[in-house]
């Protein structure tokens, strides 16, 4: 038994919108938003995760809503370090092991610098030494894909700031491309929409509603409508404005075409072995905007290769972390200097 095994494993998923932490053997402990309630006057931390994401567009003033995370990457390093701490101790309740070392996902193409602000905002979290793992390949191994096979594998994450997508094979990233374009821009697409459409100005958690209710790829069998409720721009009055899905498939039509074209250039990178694989095996969606309807079917219409969805695709990447740092060697582990 290696040193490493008497020590605890955990894994984090440092989302755009979703922090996840999975303990070895006590399996998922934390599913919060990643989001912090911060008083204006002196900065101090009011709320964290869920509670805060609750109070979005309804804050006095003197309260603030920060997102650390912003297309993928620590946008504000003291507000994440925040963040983590009270997620990590939350995690470590109960916990019997005082070391804690952590698997985290990063996106592949981030920079030296933001992987760098990834390890420094874990550094007063009490965790003894971290990982950095690509983010698509945890999510193939959260998706069970065989991946440790010389066979081209395809996956796509579209999350809520960006969407990668990787052909891999024997356990690596063969070829991979990223773009900072995800969920946020969607609401943000719909946000504007019914503003110029409709003179209606809607918030960010309505606009992200109207997307889960009614959002579409490509046209759907059965029409959906849902309600906006927002402000009126001209009358300055609450108002109500029915939406249907047309209209919101045409809202998203910029973001969900960068995000098939991204897709479809990452097919086309791949040596011709691995795309003749991929062809048979198909591509795998996960992530939240994985469940926009009828991506997959868009997806598969212009790429012309099987598309399917991770069946659960808002917990793959931290399920595959946990997954590939059970099997590690103690010298995989990047220790924090003076934490041990
Ligand atoms: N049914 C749904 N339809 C469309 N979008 C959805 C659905 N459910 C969740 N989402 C979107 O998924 C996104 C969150 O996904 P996820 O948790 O994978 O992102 P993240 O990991 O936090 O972000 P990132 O990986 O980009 O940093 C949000 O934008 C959310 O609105
Ligand atoms: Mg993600």
């Amino acid at each position: 038994m290696g040193l490493l095994s008497r020590f605890c494993v955990a894994a984090l998923d440092l989302g755009t919108a979703n922090t996840l932490i999975y303990v070895q053997g006590r399996g998922l402990v934390l599913n919060q938003a990643s989001m912090v309630t911060l008083r204006e006057s002196n900065g101090s931390v009011e709320a964290v995760g869920q509670e805060a994401r609750s109070v979005v567009g309804r804050t006095p003033p003197s309260l603030r809503i920060a997102r650390p995370i912003l297309r993928g990457t620590i946008a504000d390093l003291s507000v994440c370090g925040s963040m983590l701490r009270h997620f990590i101790a939350k995690a470590r309740e109960n916990l019997l092991f005082p070391r804690l070392h952590m698997a985290v996902a990063v996106p592949g193409h981030s920079t030296a610098v933001e992987r760098l602000a990834v390890i420094e905002s874990l550094r007063d979290a009490d965790v003894t030494s971290i990982l950095l793992i690509d983010n698509v390949l945890a999510a193939a191994y959260g998706g069970s894909m065989d991946v440790d096979e010389p066979r081209g594998r395809m996956i796509a994450d579209f999350g809520a700031g960006v969407s990668e997508a990787a052909v891999l094979s024997l356990s690596g990233v063969v070829c991979s491309r990223s773009l900072a374009i995800g969920g946020d821009e969607m609401d943000a697409a719909i946000a504007d929409y019914m503003q110029n459409r409709y003179h209606l100005l809607i918030g960010d958690r309505m606009a992200e509603e109207i997307k889960i209710r009614v959002g579409s790829a490509l046209p759907l069998t059965e029409p959906l409508k849902t309600t906006a409720k927002g402000r009126c721009l001209i009358q300055g009055i609450p108002r109500d404005v029915i939406v249907e899905d047309g209209e919101i498939r045409e809202a998203l039509a910029g973001p969900v075409s960068h995000i098939v074209r991204l897709t479809r250039e990452t097919l086309e990178q791949a040596p011709p072995e691995l795309s003749a694989d991929i062809v048979e095996s198909g591509i795998v969606l996960t992530g939240g905007t994985a469940l926009l309807r009828n991506l997959d079917r868009r997806i598969e219409k212009e790429c012309g290769v099987p598309v399917m969805v991770d069946p659960n695709p808002l917990e793959s990447v931290v399920t595959g972390l946990a997954r590939m740092s059970k099997n590690l060697r103690r010298n995989h582990w990047r220790r924090f200097g003076n934490t041990v």
